[in-house]
């Protein structure tokens, strides 16, 4: 076959090859090993000495020609292929999205949070101290040693392990941070779960939150813990927050007082939140006992310092009217997704 009918008859082919496997087939037939274009390359040699040159040039512009040829047509191929997928499968970019299920902080999270915000602007740090303590640091540390009565105020659970128990309470973290820290200021607060062992009933759980406030320093009074006390109050519910103080009695603080905000339904009015009180117990707090100060090895002579525990559930029940303290654990998602 000639040059030239070779040309023609591979473009009349290529003309008809209308998808890729087509065009590989095509592809084989003149460019493959045995293919027509490089046999009819290789036949330069057989060709008279006078005609070589011309022959030769002339073969390798078909080659080209063809290749260009090819490649053209497989591009378009290719693009006809990727308009028709796209045809198919449009997208309609107008209909409203899939809502995605977002999760939440569970409300008790949340209450800590907020919490740890406040006191954070004040300047107070959060440490976290152990769930599992021992019977000395729960009670001995904090000015109770064994058999004193007020170790009745705390119902434990203990382990099968003497002496280790489920702290009652987070003022055992106290201690350690202390101990940790002694002899720079401190001013700290100390969030975490406590252990009771306690009858359930609306208003109390055998596991809570609570969250413990430390300070520490060279000139700590009562003034710093009352003005903290207001400024967490009017922050948590409202600048308009009273805040009441009363007399009270923990073995690890001296002076100790139990604090009252002003209700936050009737704002001192009395209702059925505040049983006609007028008034909402938030923390009880005190100034550190000089003997708790020396177990975390402070000089109470040169040290003073405050401390209060308030427990969030029961701070979340008032800012939220919640009636039953139990809500809080049984994992019901009606009462979950309210917050
Ligand atoms: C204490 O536990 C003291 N450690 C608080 C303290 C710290 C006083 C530092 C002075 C200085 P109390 O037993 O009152 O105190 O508990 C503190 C708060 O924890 C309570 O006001 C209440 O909000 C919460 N709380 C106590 N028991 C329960 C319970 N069973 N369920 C839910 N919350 C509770």
């Amino acid at each position: 076959m000639s040059l030239a009918n070779l040309e023609h008859q591979a473009r009349t082919e290529l003309e008809s090859c209308s998808d890729e496997a087509a065009l590989r087939a095509w592809h084989n037939k003149y460019f493959g090993k045995q293919g027509e274009v490089l046999l009819a390359l290789k036949k330069v040699g057989s060709v008279p000495p006078e005609e070589r040159r011309s022959y030769g040039q002339e073969a390798n512009r078909v080659k080209e020609a063809l290749t260009e040829a090819h490649d053209a047509a497989l591009a378009k191929v290719k693009e006809r292929a990727l308009a028709q997928s796209l045809n198919a499968a449009a997208v309609d970019v107008t209909l409203p999205g899939r809502p995605l299920t977002r999760g939440r902080w569970h409300i008790a999270n949340r209450i800590l949070r907020d919490i740890a915000a406040i006191f954070s602007d004040l300047g107070f740090q959060i440490y976290r101290s152990r769930e599992v303590e021992d019977d000395f640091t729960n009670f001995e540390l904090l000015n109770m040693p064994p058999h004193h009565p007020a170790r009745d105020m705390w119902d434990t659970f203990h382990t099968t392990v003497p002496g280790v128990l489920l702290r009652t309470h987070t003022s055992p973290g106290q201690i350690h941070v202390m101990r940790e820290h002694c002899p720079e200021p401190i001013r700290v607060i100390l969030p975490g779960m406590c252990y009771r062992y306690e009858t359930i009933t609306t208003r109390s759980e055998i596991m809570f939150h609570q969250v413990e406030g430390l300070a520490v320093g060279a000139r700590v009074t009562m003034a710093d813990l009352k003005g903290t006390i207001v400024a967490f109050a009017r922050r948590m519910f409202g600048e308009e927050r009273q805040v009441r103080i009363r007399s009270s009695y923990f073995p690890f603080t001296e002076p100790s007082i139990e604090v009252d905000m002003d209700c936050i339904v009737c704002a001192g009015k009395g209702c059925s939140l505040c049983k006609r009180s007028g008034w909402l117990e938030i923390m009880g707090a005190g100034m550190v006992h000089p003997v708790v100060l020396q177990n975390g090895g402070y000089d109470p002579a040169k040290f003073s310092g405050f401390a209060f525990g308030m427990g969030p559930q029961r701070i979340t029940m008032l800012k939220y009217a919640i009636d039953d303290i139990r809500q809080f654990w049984t994992n019901d998602l009606r009462f979950l997704r309210q917050f």
